[in-house]
This record gives structure tokens, sequence and C-alpha cells, in this order.
């Protein structure tokens, strides 16, 4: 079937609207670490997935699902080993403070039970997020995408703290950070006016969705602290950040601060769906006793033997360090290309994670979002995978699995000069 016949049939059965990517949609067929093949034996790098973190079907995560789901695979209402030997694995990546977890199968399953752990705890209800986050799809928690002021009451977006358009020209850096600290400020208050009660804030810390700004200094511990001193709980949506893609284990220590709760998702189980919400053991207790949360997938010893098998090629490939080494490496190189790139105005992210600001006009930093998406697909039809995001959806995101290597940089490179040399801007 050739892919226009397989597009019609798509929107047949999955609905008209389901999301695509690239003018001419792939057909992929298979997956060996970086490389994703075609159904034409075209291979491509890539640059964009961070779900299948340790590389695609990486042959010691397939054999460890395969043990299992040979063995035994039930749900959680029973005792298994497996599942605490993870659980104690995991915990132990995490800061000093966060003891106990809560296991779903979904990022947005994550934030639910983050953001019902924390209006449980508090009593409070108001979360504070940022107005261009996206943080799952359910009722509740997609009441936090691109949330808009008045749009519900229990909900406070600030504006994104960012260095490249910031809140207002001309003030220094110190008084930047102040001013998104002022923002938050306003939303305590506004919840505490309003009797709503502040419940606390969520955000991912190094803004990924938003389209990885450089962040003012120290916004995030002084947001945490304040956000705290106010009786609320700082929760750290790490689905993008976290599993060493910034080079750290987690966003949080990049950012310098640490979390009341953690949630996590995405490169947990390379693909199987497995995530889960972190949290000190007194406030996952309450949420316990509170809920009587049961999800019938999560916790499973098919999950945790998978999730397992992921930390230990996290750290027997030594990816944190290959994803931070990597990272600056291709960072550096994308920043030497600047001068002859007019449209790449800011090049930014941590460890395998870059953002590249697409503009019209550098001074007046005009977001290009088309010729940004047109870039994008002019690299897929090189055989490299990235595409565009962010708040503008002008910054090309590059992101891609932990295994990628200096190698695959320098031949992206090479795409991207050549794919520089074709557009209007560039010398
Ligand atoms: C930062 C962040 N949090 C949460 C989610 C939701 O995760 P899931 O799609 O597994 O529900 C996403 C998904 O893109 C995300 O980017």
């Amino acid at each position: 079937m050739n892919a226009t016949e397989l597009l019609a049939r798509r929107e047949r059965l999955l609905g008209a609207g389901a999301p695509l990517f690239y003018r001419e949609p792939m057909n992929i067929v298979r997956g060996d670490g970086v490389w994703l093949f075609d159904a034409d034996g075209k291979r491509y790098v890539d640059m964009y997935n961070n779900v299948p973190c340790v590389g695609h079907s990486h042959p010691r995560v397939v054999e460890a699902m395969h043990k299992q789901a040979g063995t035994l695979n039930v749900h959680s209402r029973y005792l298994h080993e497996g599942l605490l030997d993870y659980a104690e694995r995991l915990t132990d990546l995490l800061a000093d403070s966060l003891r106990s977890v809560v296991f779903t199968c979904t990022g947005t399953e994550a934030n639910e039970v983050a953001m019902a752990m924390a209006r449980i705890a508090t009593g409070g209800r108001g979360i504070i997020c940022t107005d261009a986050a996206y943080h799952g799809n359910s009722a509740e928690v997609s009441k936090l995408t691109r949330a808009r002021r008045g749009k519900d009451a229990e909900i406070r977006a600030i504006p994104y703290p960012q260095c490249y358009r910031p809140l207002q020209d001309g003030v220094s850096p110190s008084e930047l950070t102040e001013l998104y600290l002022e923002e938050v400020r306003a939303a305590i208050d506004g919840f505490e006016a309003s009797g709503i009660g502040l419940a606390g804030m969520l955000v991912c810390p190094i803004l990924a969705n938003e389209g990885l700004p450089d962040i003012p200094d120290g916004f995030m511990p002084r947001a945490a602290e304040m956000v705290r001193d106010a009786g609320g709980l700082f929760i750290a949506d790490e689905v993008q950040a976290g599993f060493c893609r910034t080079g750290r284990w987690w966003g949080y220590e990049v950012m310098d601060f640490v979390p009341d709760i953690v949630t996590m998702g995405k490169p947990m189980g390379n693909g199987l769906p497995l995530a889960a919400a972190a949290a000190r053991t007194e406030l996952v207790d309450t949420f316990r006793k509170r809920t009587h949360y049961f999800n019938t997938f999560a916790s499973s010893p098919l999950q945790a033997a998978v999730g397992m098998a992921v930390l230990d090629v996290i750290e027997d490939e030594n990816l944190r360090q290959n994803a931070a080494k990597v990272g600056e490496y291709l960072r550096d190189k994308l920043a030497k290309l600047q001068d002859r790139c007019a449209p790449m105005a800011d090049i930014r992210g941590h460890g395998l994670f870059i953002g590249l600001e697409w503009v019209s006009d550098r001074s007046a930093k005009t977001p290009d979002r088309e010729n940004a998406v047109d870039f994008a697909n002019r690299m897929k039809d090189k055989g490299f995978l990235i595409n565009n995001a962010g708040a503008l959806g002008n910054v090309l995101k590059i992101r891609p699995p932990l295994v990628f290597q200096q190698e695959h940089a320098d031949l992206f490179l090479t795409a991207f000069e050549e794919t520089l040399g074709e557009i209007d801007g560039a010398a």
C-alpha cells in the first residue's frame, strides 16, 4: 500500500485530525539505535524522539520485556519483589527527600496524581503553571495547557520566564528574575484572595514545551521557595527533562533546586507505557489513604523489568555522560554556523536537547514558524528527523535518543550546512 493509500485508510480508521509529522508523512517500519527505516528502506537519523531514550529496539530492553512477559505479568494487587527493586533503584536516583513513588502509565496520569497529591496535602486547590505549558491531555491536566487568565479559577498561568523575549526590555538579569517572581507572587496572592488557596506550582524545570528558553538566573529555586513559604508544593514535571536528557539525571538538578514532587514518563520504559510521580513518603501515604489510587496496567512486573533494563543501559553505556558530551559538541558546532544563518537567532538547551529559535528578522525577533517547518522538512528529506515546537512554533527541536554519537552529529551538521545553502537568509 503506498503512502497516499495509507493516509486515506488512516483518516478513515483513526479520524482525519489524528496528528502526523511532515509535509509528506513517513511510513516507518523499523528502528535500531538512532536509526529509523521507512518502508522503502531509506534510513533516517532520529533526532526527535526522547521516548526510545536508550535507542530504538535496544536488545537488553527487548530481552527484559520478552523474559518478563513470558514469566508473569499481572496488575499490582500482589506482592512482587521486582517492582520494589525498581522503585528503590529509581528513588535512589532522586533527591534524598523523594523516597516513595506512585507508578502510572502516562505522563498525564503522573501529573494528575501530583496535582491531587498537592491538593490533598495542602487543602488548597490552586495550581500555578506557565502560559505556554503542556503537561498532558486529561480533563484536569489539560487545564494547564496554554492556560489563559480567567479560563479556570483554580489555574493561574504566569508568562513563561525567558531571556530571549523578556517580560520587559532594558532591565538587568536580576531585575528580570524579580519581574517573573512577582508574577508567581501575584498568582499566589490571587489564590489566597479568592479563597481557592494555593496547592502548588507545576512546571517543566527546563520549559521544554515552551521552547527551551534560557531561564532568568535563579528563577526556579526562588519560585520553589516562594511557593513553599506560601504553604504550597513545587512539582517538577520531568517527563521531558528527566532520565539524563540534559546531561544530568533530572532537570531540577540543572536548575539547582529540589522539588516536592517529581513526575516522569516518556523515556522511562523506552516505549513501554511507564510513568510515575515520586514524592516524600508522607505525601504518598496521605494520597494513597485518601484516594485508594489504582491503575490497572501500572506497577506491573513488566513495567518494573523494562524500567530496570532502561536504567541498566543508561548506566552501563554511560549515556548521561554521552548526552552531556555530544550535546555540547553539537551545540558548539551549531553556534559556529550562526553567523552564516540569519534565521537561527538563538541557540539554547541542555545536553542532548537543543532548541534553535528561527526568525525572519533578528533585530525584531520576528518568529518564523513557516520557515522553521520548511527547514525541518528539508532536513527530513536529507535523512535527519527534527521538528518545530515551542510557544510560537518557530523553535527547531533537536532531541535524539541518548545513544546519539559525535559521528551522527557530524552527519547532521553536513546536511544542516547544505540546507542552509538552499534557503534565503543564509550566506
Ligand atoms: C512536559 C510534559 N509533561 C507531560 C506530558 C504528557 O505525557 P503523556 O503523553 O505520556 O501523557 C508531556 C507529553 O508530551 C510533556 O511533554
